[in-house]
């Protein structure tokens, strides 16, 4: 089952692949988009209009998935209806997979503005937070073909102890978690938050995370470059974060080069 499917990218390939999935959207052009290549590549996949809050299959999915910062989109209630409907559809054992920002370090190293650049199209990304909804705002100008268009968004921003406890209210556990989808485990350093959740009826919700995955604050590491300076002064060092887009919608493709006006190139 894959919640929030967009133009089938995932679906159809998953499908190519020998599953048997079911892509539910609500943005009946994307649909389309999913339909004709699913056609053009002579498959078959099963594709649902619906609102993801709506969503109503009992126990029927081994794996349901939801891709590309797609969790957050609603009010607090309604996000956490989508776990509820992800882990309904689950069968007991089922496995679902997401990924989202993690919002300790998004905040660290928040950026206002970014503009990403294809050829001479332009996406700019100007963000606020809202620490009483816990969301990020993006005013987002798409300007493709010399057309400028507003695409203005929200995202809930999770901690992963929220996220945690948000899943385990949903009847889900965290089971395995990274921070990128080289699947390198995730700390308390990671930017991003791929989950992947388990659906145990009856099991007492286990603590997370695994040891192993425990990121214990190290003392800096500088040493002081002359005898005069006093080491108690010393701040660690910060290493310097990449500029890279930090919104949903980042494009895959790697033609698309990067630059912000605020952070540098
Ligand atoms: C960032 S896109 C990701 C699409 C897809 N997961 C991918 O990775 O290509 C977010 C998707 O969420 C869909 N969406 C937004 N609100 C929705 C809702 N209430 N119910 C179902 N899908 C929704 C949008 O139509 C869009 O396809």
């Amino acid at each position: 089952m894959i919640f929030a499917c967009g133009h089938g990218r995932h679906a159809n390939r998953l499908v190519q692949l020998g599953y048997n999935v079911t892509g539910v959207d609500i943005t009946q052009g994307f649909l389309e988009i999913a339909k004709n290549n699913a056609k053009k590549k002579g498959i078959t996949v099963k594709y649902i209009q619906k609102d993801m809050r709506e969503i109503s299959f009992k126990e029927e999915f081994d794996r349901a998935i939801l891709l590309f910062t797609s969790f957050g989109y609603f009010d607090d209630e309604e996000n956490f209806k989508v776990l509820e409907n992800v882990a309904r559809s689950l069968k007991s054992g089922g496995l679902f997979c997401f990924d989202t920002f993690n919002r300790d370090v998004f905040l660290k190293h928040f950026l206002p503005y970014i503009v990403v650049e294809k050829g001479d199209d332009l996406m700019i990304d100007r963000n606020t937070f809202d620490s009483a909804t816990g969301r990020v705002y993006n005013k987002r100008i798409v300007i493709r073909n010399g057309k400028k268009k507003d695409k203005p968004f929200f995202v809930r921003l999770y901690n992963p102890t929220e996220m945690k406890d948000l899943l385990n209210k949903a009847g889900l556990q965290i089971y395995k978690m990274y921070s990128n989808w080289d699947a390198k485990p995730f700390t308390s350093d990671s930017r991003r938050m791929i989950i992947i959740a388990k659906k145990e009826i009856g099991k007492k919700m286990s603590n997370w995370p695994p040891e192993h995955q425990h990121t214990t604050p190290q003392p800096p590491t500088q040493t002081p470059k002359s005898k005069h300076q006093n080491p108690k002064t010393l701040q660690p060092t910060a290493s310097s974060p990449k500029i890279r887009p930090i919104c949903g919608t980042q494009p895959s493709s790697n033609s698309w080069s990067l630059t912000c006006p605020i952070f540098g190139a």
